[in-house]
């Protein structure tokens, strides 16, 4: 349960609209004050009165601030009462507007005036949401730091079933309360790395793995959303951050091992999911090998254990693993858990296609320093650092 926050709480017109007046109730439920203001399209969905009764408070909407001519300031006193914005339902249009700054309405100049953080929960049908001009938009507003509550998949208001439902007011709820440095893990500070390392061979080539980095990504959300301080030592991957998350870029085994032990003393849970490559090549070609040149010899030496060197400089932090296997997957991780002091050891096996490198899910066994192993089923990998994330904080708040 988070603090009492001050929600403002803006609608846009969407189906899903009803669905925000159970958001506001749910929000009034925990304890947190609401103010909502309505688009002019929302009206038609969701009636001002409504949420005039469930939020105990006046209801900014265009017509009312028009007509009492009020509405030149109340952006500014609205902005400067809430502690978190949330737009719910996001229409297309609304992202688009806050993607580009564009202050045209109530909702939209509050949202330019607003120094707090911003959720958006979009709606709309999965055509739209695909969308090119919709995901740059998603993009940019990512970018940016905003948080997302959903979409998710399910019926559509056209019949249809696919992406683009509203997110439960359930999930809103919780991501506002992360969004405002509330969750479970508030507080607590965890460090996760992701993603392939790449180590030079000559200014154009390099020594990688087929990492994609999603796994790292998926956790770092999930602490994010448990309202951690989460930090994101990131290999080379194609990821965009997850929102809350502060991220670090490295390149090498090395260079992740220097932003690790950077913030390895200020963390309570430090996550190594990335594969850090065990051997780079001794010395990088200054210019590019050329073929003439003959077969290269490439003499490889030995990166740092990242994990194995972190109970020295992080004593008391719970530290996890991941072993990515193809063959004898349960003597290896028992054998990886104790030589490299770690908490948790979490292994999936990589000779499977169907999960693992590159795929949207993953299967995992869980081996603990105390207490039996947990196998954790086939699901998205999202869903997986959810279960793991129990697991974790269940060790932090023992
Ligand atoms: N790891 C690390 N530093 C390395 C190699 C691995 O911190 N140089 C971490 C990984 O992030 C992972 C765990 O150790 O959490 C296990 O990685 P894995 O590559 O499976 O272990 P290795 O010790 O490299 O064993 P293997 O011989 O199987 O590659």
């Amino acid at each position: 349960m988070s603090r009492p926050l001050r929600v403002l709480l803006g609608i846009s017109g969407g189906i899903a609209a009803y669905k925000s007046a159970e958001l506001v109730r749910l929000l009034r439920k925990g304890g947190h004050e609401v103010r909502c203001a309505l688009t002019r399209s929302a009206v038609s969905f969701v009636t001002p009165l409504t949420l005039e009764v469930l939020s105990g408070q006046r209801v900014y909407q265009e017509e009312y601030l028009a007509a009492t001519g009020s509405g030149e300031e109340e952006h500014i006193t609205a902005a400067a009462w809430g502690e978190v914005l949330c737009v719910a339902p996001a229409t297309t249009h609304v992202l688009a507007r806050l993607a580009l700054g564009l202050g045209d309405d109530f909702l939209t100049t509050t949202a330019l005036a607003f120094a707090g953080p911003l959720v958006v929960a979009p709606a709309m049908h999965s055509e739209m949401w695909r969308k090119e001009a919709t995901q740059q938009h998603v993009e940019t507003l990512r970018r940016r730091g905003v948080w997302f509550a959903g979409p998710v998949e399910g019926p559509l208001a056209s019949g249809e079933v696919g992406m683009g439902r509203m997110a439960e007011p359930e999930e809103i709820a919780r991501v506002i309360a992360a969004a405002a440095g509330g969750g479970p893990l508030a507080g607590r500070t965890v460090l996760v790395t992701a993603g392939p390392t790449h180590e030079p061979v000559d200014p154009v080539r390099f020594l990688g793995n087929r990492s994609s980095g999603r796994m790292g990504f998926a956790l770092a959300a999930e602490a994010a959303r448990r309202g951690a301080r989460t930090i994101l030592v990131a290999g080379p991957v194609e990821l965009a951050a997850p929102p809350g998350v502060i991220r670090i870029d490295v390149t090498t085994a090395r260079e992740m091992e220097r932003a690790v032990h950077e913030h390895a003393a200020e963390a309570d849970l430090i996550v190594m999911a990335a594969a850090v490559a065990d051997f780079r090549p001794r010395q990088a070609a200054e210019r590019k090998i050329k073929k003439e040149q003959g077969l290269p010899a490439i003499e490889l030496a030995e990166n740092p254990d990242i994990l194995a060197g972190l109970r020295a400089v992080a004593p008391r932090a719970v530290l996890v693993g991941f072993a990515a296997e193809t063959h004898d997957l349960e003597r290896n991780a028992r054998t990886k858990l104790e030589r490299k002091g770690a908490d948790f050891l979490v292994a999936n096996d990589v000779s499977r296609s169907d999960i693992a490198f590159g795929s949207g899910d993953n299967e995992v066994t869980v081996y603990r320093r105390e207490g039996e192993p947990v196998f954790l089923s086939r699901r998205p990998k999202s869903e997986l650092a959810a279960s793991l994330f129990d697991l974790f904080a269940a060790r932090l708040f023992r």
